[in-house]
């Protein structure tokens, strides 16, 4: 039990006439911790601690923070997310669309004007490092705040993992992942611990600030026997509602306020649950809660949660804002965005909007903005031509202060936090799951809906519709959102489950780039972190660093893209996406019939097959293959044990690391050098899917 010296009571500052500059001094490192009590790792600590510290600034006030990179391997960055930057876009954080990733040793301050109430948080947002622990809350503290209370806490969920994201990564994004299985997290923290004790003084209002700084999983937060009244999400405030239960997903925030009983004879736990409908596997063991305690009474035990049957949160798009901001007019821009996964010529499995994965540009999308010929210069306005943004950063123009709608089409099977940089938009319809993609006239009834012209009948709607900067769009459903573009910026939307990230569910907004070409001027700092390091990285020029200064005699470079970097090809022909499906499904009873055969003694080569399922165990010596050593390869064997079928896979490949998440070795060691056996979890149908280089025996 740990007593809550990391959630400090804040007594609120009383109120300061005039903003004040608020400085932290971030010296970022490598440190060991062990927050479950699991195991031990290296997480990136802030001036040699873990839990980072919590920020604390008002409304109005200037936040500064320096930056040191003392992590000696590795590049990182801050985001300050949700918040709007507006006049300090080259402060948003993410590398290589606002700015050059910071290398070790270097320094970078971020400074800029807080103007938002309510609950945030930071993160790394350099290539998918905020899980090694480089995320905390911040909080913009409002005097003005329209709802009373006595005390707050500051409550952050995370998802955890045992290893770092430069052993998880290349193994996600892996041939031998071909499914894009999210590796699955190990447990569940709150404010980066387990078995918290809160304090309680009875009958005192506490508002609870619930920030999920995960990297995956969404949340089910709960309270026994107590009501709670949701007052803040995502920053915006709305009119206190009721509930039991939120939900609240990867980088989601929710406040909500809770009156301590008068009796004080027992202790309540505050839970945590991992959504698992998001995972692949759950490995057994697993404890996909955390648990906190409202300690009403020290000499009380601390009762174990009662296990629920049922989940259900509160639907956060019913809420309504608390200023009333009415429905946005007709959107000036409609961009339909569908999103698929699938896999390219790599064998990965990679993320799309409309057919496009991210691939990060030569230059800083926001230095390709600042340097490109515009219509003082005497050159073509190219400021507004996409191409010059690359084909890869996916770039959508915004007029500035146009209305903009975002129509979301999740063609997958799994829910998707979606995250809007630089501003909050209105929810105007979400569907349930299921539901297909968007139609204007055919919203179900159980599809939260604005649309009062198209939708009459629907008593869902609502014309003050919430607003928020991260919404989930279900499994197989759509939603319409709705924003103005009002804040000049390079502004990425994108999946908040950082493996998407990874995997390139992203696209760019570039809003009003001839406004951000006469406001932004760049610090020295900013430039050096591009300059000053073993690998320079362009200033100007377009998305394949062509073009160079503003003027540049050969404007025509501008509108050249060779070179940028772009993704693996699509599968070549005949292995389509419904090919490896295919492939995916039969694989498991290739490997179960191509064992049995090793079992009789055929250890040759199995020759080239049009069928799936042969296809799937394309066969070749390890030798011939060329790898060294003799021993890398894919080795099958077949176990009837506890009455269930279970597939056991070998694998030795080199120094390569070869997981797929529907495997798991028996070691971590086993795993990074491709040495292990394994025993499949996925047995419903779904297959085991390897590519198998070799049999040798069953
Ligand atoms: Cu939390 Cu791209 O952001």
């Amino acid at each position: 039990m740990r007593i809550l010296s990391r959630v400090a009571l804040l007594s609120l500052t009383t109120a300061a006439a005039h903003a004040a500059t608020v400085v932290y001094d971030f010296n970022v490192s490598w440190i060991t911790t062990n927050p479950d009590g699991l195991a031990e790792r290296p997480v990136i600590g802030i001036n040699n601690q873990w839990p980072p510290p919590r920020i604390d600034v008002q409304v109005g006030d200037r936040l500064i923070v320096n930056l040191h990179n003392s992590l000696g391997d590795e590049d990182t960055s801050l985001h300050f997310h949700g918040l709007f930057m507006n006049g300090s876009n080259h402060m948003d954080g993410p590398v290589m669309v606002t700015q050059c990733p910071i290398p070790p040793g270097a320094s970078f301050t971020y400074n800029f004007t807080v103007d938002q109430p309510g609950t945030y948080w930071y993160h790394s947002h350099n290539k998918g490092q905020y899980p090694d622990g480089f995320r905390g809350p911040l909080v913009i503290h409002d005097p003005k705040a329209p709802f009373e209370y006595d005390e707050e806490l500051v409550l952050t969920v995370s998802d955890w993992y045992h290893d770092r994201m430069s052993l998880l990564q290349p193994r996600f994004m892996s041939k031998y992942n071909p499914t894009g299985a999210e590796p699955v997290p190990k447990s569940a923290l709150m404010n980066d611990t387990q078995n918290l004790t809160m304090p309680m003084v009875p009958d005192r209002t506490y508002l609870f600030r619930i920030a999920n700084i995960g990297a995956f999983a969404g949340q089910y937060i709960w309270v026994e026997d107590h009501t709670i009244t949701v007052v803040e999400m995502d920053g915006v405030y709305v009119h206190p509602t009721e509930t039991n239960m939120v939900y609240v997903a990867a980088a989601q925030r929710c406040s909500f306020l809770l009156t301590a009983k008068k009796d004080t004879s027992r202790n309540f736990p505050i839970i945590a649950s991992m959504d698992t409908t998001l995972f692949d596997t759950i490995p057994d063991g697993l404890n996909t809660n955390v648990t906190s305690y409202l300690l009403y009474n020290p000499t009380a035990p601390l009762p174990l949660p009662t296990p629920l049957d049922t989940l259900t949160p509160l639907n956060d798009a019913l809420l309504l804002p608390q200023d009333n901001l009415t429905t946005l007019p007709s959107p000036d821009q409609t961009i339909t965005l569908n999103v698929t996964m699938n896999n390219l010529a790599s064998g990965a499995n990679y993320a799309f909007f409309n057919d496009i994965t991210y691939v990060p540009p030569l230059v800083p999308t926001l230095y390709t903005v600042l340097s490109s010929p515009n219509s003082s210069s005497s050159q073509e306005d190219l400021t507004t031509n996409p191409s010059i943004y690359g084909t890869y950063t996916h770039p959508f123009i915004l007029s500035h202060n146009s209305i903009v709608q975002l129509v979301l089409n999740n063609l997958d099977s799994g829910r998707h936090p979606f995250h809007l940089h630089g501003h909050q938009f209105q929810i105007l319809h979400r569907s349930a799951a299921d539901e297909g993609t968007w139609s204007p006239s055919s919203p179900s009834s159980s599809s939260i809906s604005s649309f009062s012209t198209s939708n009459p009948n629907n008593s869902n709607h609502t014309a003050a519709p919430m607003r928020r900067d991260t919404l989930v769009v279900e499994p197989n459903g759509n939603a319409v959102i709705r924003f103005q573009a009002d804040n000049p910026g390079v502004w990425l939307f994108h999946c908040h489950i950082e493996w998407h990230m990874i995997s390139g569910l992203a696209v760019t907004f570039i809003e009003a780039p001839s406004v951000l070409q006469q406001t932004i001027k760049l610090p020295a700092d900013h430039l050096a972190a591009c300059r000053d390091r073993q690998d320079p990285i362009p200033i100007e020029g377009n998305a394949a660093g062509r073009g160079g200064a503003k003027n540049d005699a050969d404007v025509s470079q501008w509108l050249v893209l060779d070179g940028q970097p772009s993704p693996p090809k699509p599968i070549p022909a005949g292995f389509t996406g419904g090919g490896i499906a295919a492939l995916t499904m039969s694989c498991f009873t290739g490997i179960l019939g191509v064992a049995v055969v090793a079992w009789y003694g055929f250890s040759e080569p199995v020759g080239e097959s049009n069928s799936a399922s042969a296809a799937a165990v394309k066969t070749k010596s390890p030798a011939a293959a060329g790898e060294s050593g003799s021993e890398s390869g894919v080795y099958t064997d077949v176990d009837s044990a506890a009455g269930k079928s279970a597939s056991v896979v070998r694998v030795k490949r080199g120094t390569e690391a070869v997981e797929s998440e529907a495997l798991s070795f028996g070691s971590e060691e086993e795993a990074v050098n491709g040495v292990g056996m394994a025993t499949s979890k996925k047995l419903k149908g779904d297959g085991v899917v390897v590519d198998v280089d070799a049999i040798t025996r069953a």
